[in-house]
């Protein structure tokens, strides 16, 4: 016998094409909120609303990265990255709603121009969650007008990097921009209007499908498609049947609301028959869709992107230990994201967690893709979104050492292999995130950087995860393992 034990870790190989690129969005790192014509978005209003956002921080100054992109791309070719998701702030390119800005729009060209010459991979997001405080003045995405606004704002950023990006995602998470913003009031614009939730995310996908159709007349070879956040609903109780049906209501409201009409050009009937009875403007929800809608939100799609933190534990029973949302940390009361499921809990499992209180769960990621793979006509998948929030600590000479996020991300990529190997066409992998940065109604209070930002001195140090990450980024292998005591 010995006291060093040999943990065995199988090496990994990726596919020689592979992405391995990390992720940001324009308000969590830009800062330069009023700078060369910009107009205030829905977050910098919702950052005064005093106890929205944690100590009350606010989007003006974040990573500075409007100033210093060049260095942050430079640092990304240091790191062996090949692709960089990035959003475009809409209230830099169309201020106000009014004409294009082309000193916003100049920023996007530099930053495209700064990736290529790094051999570095531009991925847009056209709407990472700051519209503009004029639009939600008129009703935000609760507004069908809005919609057809965003297709006249991607119509100007195409026109500025149309020729040099290869790849167009429409929305980030319109889960969270329907439901934190206009159920929950977690996130921005913070409204706490039930319904508000379904018909704000109708017009997201409404929006979603118009820059579909319009970008795919302009261009045949660009690759577009949308960033979905989904979970993995598992009963709490699987043999409990009150459970399982509050598993099936949270899979409708937060996975298939959005993978049905998008992937298969219909609603949920469940969802439909759950939500039957909301009103909307003293009529049906559902009378928000209108005739050709779903055609077109369900244009077809080169590309999906996946977000996953965590999957869920759900409950039709109350708990007393369980989990919560984004965002409902912060002292501003605030409901739940999903209508009509107010009697639904989510009870914890016992697994560890990161500093945001999320479950750590690699394998359903795994379980995730193989879910869409089998379950819809999907196209090509890539991770755009996975990492972890820790309490890092800078060491005197400098350095961060981050133990807890290298083992998510092996675990991760471990993950996304597995799904590889089950047969899912999976193409890349974002980190969230770059940087550390503004984590919305948590402030700067919650790390999820491969790269530590020193707020004060805007210092970026990589952490161990970066240089890790770096590592398999190079080689396009996952390896760990070796004697451990
Ligand atoms: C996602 C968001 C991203 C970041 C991570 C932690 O929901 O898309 O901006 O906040 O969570």
């Amino acid at each position: 016998m010995t006291d060093v034990q040999t943990r065995t870790v199988e090496e990994l190989t990726f596919p020689p094409e592979f992405l391995w690129g990390a992720a940001t969005a324009a308000f969590q790192i830009e800062g330069a909120t009023a700078e060369d014509g910009r107009t205030p978005s829905i977050w910098d209003t919702f950052a005064r609303i005093p106890g929205a956002v944690v100590n009350g921080d606010t989007g003006d100054v974040a990573c500075d990265h409007y100033r210093r992109m060049p260095q942050d791309v430079a640092l990304m070719r240091d790191l062996n990255l090949n692709a960089y998701r990035f959003s475009v702030a809409w209230p830099r390119v169309r201020p106000d709603v009014g004409p294009a800005n082309q000193a916003g729009l100049d920023f996007y060209r530099r930053l495209v121009d700064e990736l290529l010459g790094a051999g570095i991979r531009p991925w847009v997001t056209l709407y990472h969650w700051d519209l503009p405080q004029t639009l939600e003045d008129a009703g935000g995405w609760t507004n069908r007008d809005t919609s057809y606004r965003f297709a006249e704002y991607a119509l100007s950023v195409h026109d500025a990097i149309g020729d040099r990006a290869p790849t167009w995602t429409t929305l980030n998470e319109p889960w969270c921009t329907a439901f934190l913003g206009y159920t929950g009031g977690q996130h921005a614009p913070g409204r706490q209007e039930g319904v508000a939730g379904l018909v704000a995310a109708h017009h997201l996908m409404l929006g979603h499908g118009l820059v579909v159709e319009e970008l795919r007349r302009r261009t045949a070879t660009a690759d577009l498609g949308i960033t979905l956040n989904l979970t993995v609903a598992d009963p709490h109780d699987p043999t409990d049947e009150l459970d399982r049906d509050a598993a099936r209501r949270i899979d409708a409201l937060h996975n298939r609301v959005f993978l049905d009409p998008i992937l298969r050009g219909t609603y949920p009937a469940d969802l439909l028959q759950d939500t039957a009875d909301l009103m909307w403007q003293g009529r049906p929800w559902a009378d928000v869709v209108r005739h050709g809608d779903l055609a077109t939100i369900s244009a077809p799609i080169d590309v999906l992107g996946v977000n996953y933190y965590k999957g869920d534990a759900v409950s039709g029973r109350q708990h007393e230990d369980v989990t919560g949302f984004a965002g409902d940390h912060a002292e501003r009361p605030t409901s739940t994201p999903f209508v009509g499921c107010e009697d639904v809990t989510f009870p914890s499992r016992g697994l560890p967690v990161t500093d945001m209180g999320w479950e750590v769960q690699p394998e359903g990621l795994t379980r995730l893709l193989k879910r869409i793979h089998d379950d819809y006509d999907a196209p090509v998948m890539y991770v755009t979104e996975n990492g972890a929030a820790y309490a890092d600590t800078v060491a005197a000479d400098g350095t961060v050492d981050d133990p807890d996020r290298v083992a998510y991300v092996e675990d991760h990529l471990r993950a996304v292999h597995a799904a590889i190997e089950q047969g899912v066409d999976v193409r890349g992998f974002f980190q969230w995130s770059l940087l550390d940065n503004y984590e919305w109604a948590y402030g700067y209070g919650k790390r999820f950087g491969i790269v530590h930002v020193d707020y004060d001195t805007q210092v970026r140090t990589p952490k161990s995860s970066a240089l890790f990450y770096a590592e398999v980024a190079r080689t396009g292998r996952l390896a760990r393992g070796g004697p451990t005591p």
